[in-house]
């Protein structure tokens, strides 16, 4: 509630979120896709809006639409996500990646609606790009080394041992902070009003949330975003 009181902490910050599922087509009018429902990005767009940012939501398959931000950019596939975010990531003071963007697209894409023939079909499929890694290398390593902006926070989808497998996704794509969460636990993660996330950093854990809406958890994950990013501040 304090970070509403006063002058707003994200205003004139440019922030953009992913959100919702990317739908990788096998012909016009079939695609494989996943259970996203968009919630926890829609509920960071709709905080980041409130704290007073610029706010920029690509989104995919969802089941709500998105709020009524600033700049909303429809994709479907992950390529298309790809392209949206990397062509608006120079302007970017803070990126959040909460979309489930689809590991594998087919290969083949048909222009025409498939006919069915053989008892058994193969299918194949080849590896997407993958966009917190390439918002990462950009940072560190590409057009944008040497800047101390976008501020990057990407999410995990977790079965099991999800400390280990987070912290190392921070450090492998290069982010600042991720937020986890175990999608076995009830109410938590795919399609659910209320998420249980630990977010971490560098050093480590950060902080464990309880059991909460998706709306107070993204206020949450601003705070403490706005806690350990001082540039976001100046
Ligand atoms: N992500 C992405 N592009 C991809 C795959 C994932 O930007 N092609 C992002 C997600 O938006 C999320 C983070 O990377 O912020 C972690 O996604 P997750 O699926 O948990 O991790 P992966 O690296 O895909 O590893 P795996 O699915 O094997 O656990
Ligand atoms: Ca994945």
């Amino acid at each position: 509630a304090e970070l509403l009181a006063g002058p707003k902490p994200l205003a004139g910050k440019r922030v953009l979120i992913t959100a919702g599922g990317t739908i990788e087509r096998l012909d016009p009018v079939r695609y494989i896709t996943n259970d996203s429902s968009g919630k926890m990005g829609f509920a960071l767009a709709e905080e980041a809006r409130a704290l007073g940012a610029d706010v920029t939501v690509v989104w995919a398959r969802t089941e709500l639409a998105p709020p009524p931000v600033a700049e909303v950019v429809r994709v479907e596939s992950a390529q298309e996500m790809y392209d949206a975010v990397m062509a608006r990531l120079p302007s970017m003071d803070v990126v959040i990646k909460a979309a489930a963007v689809a590991d594998y697209r087919p290969v083949q894409r048909e222009k025409i609606k498939m006919k069915k023939g053989p008892d058994k079909l193969t299918l194949e499929l080849v590896r997407n790009p993958d966009i917190l890694q390439a918002i990462g290398d950009w940072r560190h390593d590409g057009g944008g080394a040497g800047k101390d902006k976008p501020y990057v926070i990407g999410f995990a989808a977790e079965t099991g041992d999800a400390e280990r497998y987070a912290l190392d996704k921070l450090r492998r794509k290069r982010c600042d902070l991720i937020a986890a969460n175990d999608v076995s636990e009830p109410g938590a993660g795919f399609g659910t009003d209320t998420n249980i996330l630990s977010l971490y950093g560098a050093e480590g854990l950060v902080e464990s949330l309880p059991l909460q809406s998706k709306r107070e958890a993204a206020g949450r994950i601003w705070r403490i975003a706005l806690a350990r990013a001082p540039g976001l501040l100046t």
